[in-house]
């Protein structure tokens, strides 16, 4: 497995604020990266340290062989960035926005109308490709932001929130582009504070909060090596004291909704519920109880104690 970018003990530091936190990781050629963590957390942070848009405080990045402190020119040759803005131009088309961007940044301008042409057929943008953008939904001006980064074929694509401002009903379609890139050997490193694009998109994820790495590894895995089940249930009247009535059970991470439910993370949920529910009774009168494995939310909750929301 090949590593393409590698950051070692990385910190920056604005002023006061430490915005990356003596971050380690590794990302390996082929796949799908994200960094997952709330707003503020460091993730846009990270990737302009990654591409050399802004100097590192401390540690060492190493960029495919190159050092963006030193050799960002080197580095931006082989690298896309689609960023959290669109900035892509309101008035022109699509077709003319890519001219446009082409004219700019490609060194090689040969053959660039069948580039343009294949790359809105790719992101399916062909069909509307003489409209102005300003007419287009989010989640076309995202795609357009992507079939402009892919114009100079570079092995590694940042993707800074790839669904922000896109509907829910057509993620998946821009997820599905990003894995068709992937399939013909495209790196992407993605930022995300949303736990379905984290969990459904990405190969492999970095967990991280105030700028520090909090875990590491597939989504599957997280879920996996957690180790617990999550408890919902909804009682009447709510449990006031829930570290008396559950102590038994040893619950962890108890959260309580305005609207009646407690939450709580317990080891073998399953084998339990039976005695739970029959706990429980004795004072309440319990209206409805879940147990479900744990989601991405719920790692994030274990390990932060926050939940995490859009
Ligand atoms: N240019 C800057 N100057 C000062 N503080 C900044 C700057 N850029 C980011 N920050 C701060 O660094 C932290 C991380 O920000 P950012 O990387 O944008 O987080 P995210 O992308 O995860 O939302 C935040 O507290 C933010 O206010
Ligand atoms: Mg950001």
């Amino acid at each position: 497995m090949q590593n393409v970018v590698i950051l070692e003990n990385v910190v920056k530091r604005f002023k006061k604020i430490t915005a990356v936190d003596n971050l380690c990781l590794q990302v390996h050629r082929g796949e799908i990266f994200g960094l997952l963590g709330p707003n503020g957390a460091g993730k846009t942070t990270t990737i302009n340290l990654i591409i050399g848009l802004l100097k590192i405080t401390d540690g060492h990045i190493d960029v495919l062989g190159f050092n963006p402190d030193k050799q960002a020119k080197e580095i931006r040759k082989h690298i896309g960035l689609v960023p959290q803005e669109t900035n892509v131009y309101e008035d022109l088309n699509a077709m003319d926005n890519l001219q446009h961007h082409a004219a700019l940044y490609c060194h090689d301008l040969r053959g660039l109308k069948k580039q343009i042409q294949e790359k809105l057929k790719l992101m399916d943008l062909w069909d509307r490709s003489r409209e102005p953008v300003r007419n287009f939904s989010g989640g076309m001006k995202r795609r357009l932001a992507l079939a402009r980064t892919l114009l100079h074929d570079p092995e590694i694509i940042f993707f800074d929130e790839p669904t922000l401002g896109v509907d829910v009903q057509v993620r998946h379609n821009l997820w599905n582009h990003i894995k068709q890139q992937r399939a013909r050997g495209k790196t992407f490193i993605i930022s995300t504070n949303n736990m379905d694009e984290a969990d459904q998109l990405c190969d492999r994820l970095l967990i991280m909060d105030n700028g520090k790495q909090i875990v590491e590894g597939s989504p599957l895995e997280l879920k996996d090596n957690f180790g617990k089940d999550i408890i919902t249930i909804k009682t009447n009247p709510v449990i006031i004291d829930t570290g008396d009535v559950l102590k038994h059970f040893k619950p962890d991470n108890i959260v309580q909704t305005n609207d009646g439910y407690t939450r709580f993370e317990i080891e073998n949920g399953e084998e339990l519920a039976g005695e739970l529910v029959q706990t429980i009774k004795i004072s309440y009168k319990l209206e409805s109880i879940q147990i479900a494995k744990p989601s991405l939310d719920d790692v994030f909750l274990h390990f932060t104690g926050r939940a995490l929301r859009e």
